[in-house]
């Protein structure tokens, strides 16, 4: 008997695969150097992978800036007024999101992510915690402009862009996705969002490289979707994970390398890796204090305040679109 996964159900339910996954790995595998975008890792088990990751010891983010949330949250409240409608970027598992959510009276609740069926339930599960904060999750690409519930259009509202999610995206490609943000978020919104600072190479590397291995099975798990989701022959086990620091970019880069030469298609097409040539899956920028606020400037914010955790790991900004950030601070 062949079992069938829900995943697959799904896709068979659907009809189709994903037309943009499918052309960013055609076209990802047959570049030089190859290179998939890393919003791919997450389908249901990567969302899952992500978030193991998260209590890993050595991935500080989420721990650094759940402290800044805890912290400063009463402050953040202060400053964004209450009734505002909460649209998070990349919400995941929801995880941080209480934290804002008590502080401030929010008017709903609006998380959007790519991968669906998990954003649901998260977004169920925070519907329990508030009952009186409707909530209307979006499945979509948050790199575009996205249009937010009837409900909610004309009701101020605050971004929520935790996690340095932002991070994961080249830096032309980050002023763009600010500016798409805005777009989606409307006149007179704001911004609080997550980056993670530059550090040392020592703190870096374990945490895009832990010691139980499940970053490298997030990583590989890439390999697993596209062999199920696009027909491919990949050999996982020909794979390992790399994770190394980019200092001209600032950025930790993970990296599949084949163990040795290995042939494969994908959806018919047929690609052969030589030992050590490699499949570069992600980026995560790392930028430092003045930079986030050039970042945020050029993406049309104005940075309004910042705070940090006790070790300055991580930062976490309040931002307001520009227009209205021009009376709050000088407009240049
Ligand atoms: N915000 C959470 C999760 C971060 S993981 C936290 O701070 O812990 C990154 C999340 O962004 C994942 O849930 C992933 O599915 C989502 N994501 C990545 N790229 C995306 C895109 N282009 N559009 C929508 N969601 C995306
Ligand atoms: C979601 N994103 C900000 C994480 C990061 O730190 O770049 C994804 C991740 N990749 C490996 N570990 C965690």
């Amino acid at each position: 008997m062949m079992l069938i996964s829900h995943e697959d159900t799904r896709m068979l339910i659907k009809g189709t695969v994903d037309k943009n996954f499918r052309a960013d790995v055609l076209e990802g595998m047959a570049s030089s150097p190859r290179e998939i975008p890393a919003r791919w890792f997450y389908d249901r088990r990567g969302s899952e992978l992500f978030e193991a990751i998260t209590a890993l010891p050595e991935y500080y983010p989420t721990r650094s800036e759940r402290s800044i949330l805890l912290k400063y949250a009463g402050e953040i409240a202060a400053m964004a007024g209450p009734g505002r409608a909460v649209v998070e970027f990349g919400s995941g598992s929801s995880a941080k999101t209480p934290l804002l959510l008590s502080a401030i009276s929010p008017s709903a609740y609006v998380p959007i992510d790519i991968s669906g069926d998990f954003l649901r339930e998260s977004a169920q599960n925070l519907g329990k915690m508030f009952p009186s904060v409707p909530v209307f999750p979006i499945e979509g690409d948050f790199t575009h402009p996205v249009a937010l519930p009837p409900g909610i259009q004309g009701t101020r509202s605050l971004g929520f862009f935790p996690g340095s999610t932002i991070g994961n995206l080249l830096v032309p490609a980050a002023v763009d996705l600010l500016r798409a943000m805005a777009e989606t978020l409307g006149e007179d919104s704001m911004l609080l969002i997550g980056i993670d600072r530059i550090k040392d190479p020592a703190i870096l590397i374990p945490a895009y490289d832990d010691q139980q291995g499940v970053t490298a099975e997030f990583n590989l798990n890439l390999l697993c979707r596209i062999n199920r989701e696009l027909d491919g022959t990949i050999p996982v086990e020909a794979f390992r994970h790399l994770a190394k620091w980019n200092d001209d970019h600032a950025r930790i880069e993970m990296h599949l390398e084949a163990l040795y030469d290995v042939d494969f298609t994908i959806e018919g097409y047929d690609f052969s890796m030589r030992r050590g040539e490699t499949i570069h899956t992600e980026n995560s920028h790392k930028y430092g204090p003045r930079d986030v606020d050039v970042l945020l400037r050029a993406g049309g914010w104005q940075p309004l305040a910042d705070w940090t955790d006790v070790d300055g790991q991580f930062g976490v900004i309040l931002a307001a679109t520009s227009r209205s950030g021009a009376s709050l601070d000088e407009s240049v």
